[in-house]
């Protein structure tokens, strides 16, 4: 008898434990890094906190520089960290706010991974494009091809243009984004928005060769730690 009820104690006390543990975890979002986050809930805060600029539909430009979220060659280049770390801590200089608390936002950890599952709702199959050996660039020559080619959209040293195009030499966005991000996006552009690509057979207006992207993201690169 003595026993029995002790065990039963015991199994009482584990469980409620357990529940505690899983509440506290899933509240700061440990579960969902794991697991994936919700994306029904994603799609909630998406609508409050994100639509009025990036759109509803994902589609970008609602307000300002705002890009396409929904983009499927933008989805198939940026990692989950990449949409993590963006959103947590923003982009600064740009209307793009960090989210996270500890960067003055409004959301916790569970809040970003449901928002991360929820913007994958909009990947398509797109494969990554082929990326030539990323070799060593060179950012003299890839400032005066930036000016040339880039800057009429994106600002002279690559701050932004309001309607036009997103600060390119922000640091968030160098911090975030690895070689392979800036020269897929370069090269291959991003349909249906003005970025069009930049290498040469490809309908856009620039006709880069790759040693010359190589250069533009060693000139992008130049600036992530000067601003
Ligand atoms: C006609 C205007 C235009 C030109 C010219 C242009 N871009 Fe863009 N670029 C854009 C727009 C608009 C976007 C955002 C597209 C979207 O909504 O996702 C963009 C996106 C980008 C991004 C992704 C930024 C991010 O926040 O993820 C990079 C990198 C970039 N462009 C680099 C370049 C470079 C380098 C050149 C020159 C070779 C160039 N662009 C030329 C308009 C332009
Ligand atoms: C006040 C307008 C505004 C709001 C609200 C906003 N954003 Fe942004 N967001 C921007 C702008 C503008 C940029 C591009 C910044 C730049 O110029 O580089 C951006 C960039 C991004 C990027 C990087 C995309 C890329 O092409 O590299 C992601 C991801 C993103 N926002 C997600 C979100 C999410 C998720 C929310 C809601 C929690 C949100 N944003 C709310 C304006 C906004």
């Amino acid at each position: 008898m003595e026993r029995r009820s002790l065990v039963t104690v015991v199994t009482v006390v584990l469980g409620v434990g357990i529940m505690v543990a899983a509440w506290t975890l899933s509240r700061y979002g440990a579960y969902r890094s794991w697991f994936g986050g919700d994306a029904e809930r994603g799609r909630a805060l998406y609508a409050f906190h994100c639509a009025a600029c990036h759109g509803p539909e994902g589609q970008g430009r609602v307000r300002g520089n705002a890009t396409q979220l929904s983009n499927p060659d933008f989805l198939a280049l940026a990692s989950d960290e990449f949409l993590r770390v963006t959103i947590a801590r923003g982009r600064r200089g740009t209307e793009m706010r960090g989210w996270a608390r500890d960067a003055g936002g409004s959301l916790n950890r569970a809040d970003i991974e449901d928002l991360v599952a929820f913007l994958r709702t909009w990947q398509r199959n797109v494969p990554i494009p082929p990326m030539p050996l990323l070799g060593r660039g060179d950012p003299t020559r890839g400032r005066k091809l930036y000016e040339a080619a880039c800057a009429n959209c994106h600002g002279w040293v690559g701050r932004g243009e309001l309607g036009m195009g997103p600060a390119v030499t922000n640091p968030d966005l160098l911090a975030a984004a690895d070689d392979a991000f800036l020269w897929a996006t370069i090269a291959y552009g991003r349909r249906d928005t003005p970025m069009f690509p930049s290498l040469h057979g490809l309908s856009g207006v620039r006709q880069f060769n790759e040693q010359e992207i190589n250069d533009v993201v060693a000139y992008l690169r130049s600036w992530q730690n000067k601003q």
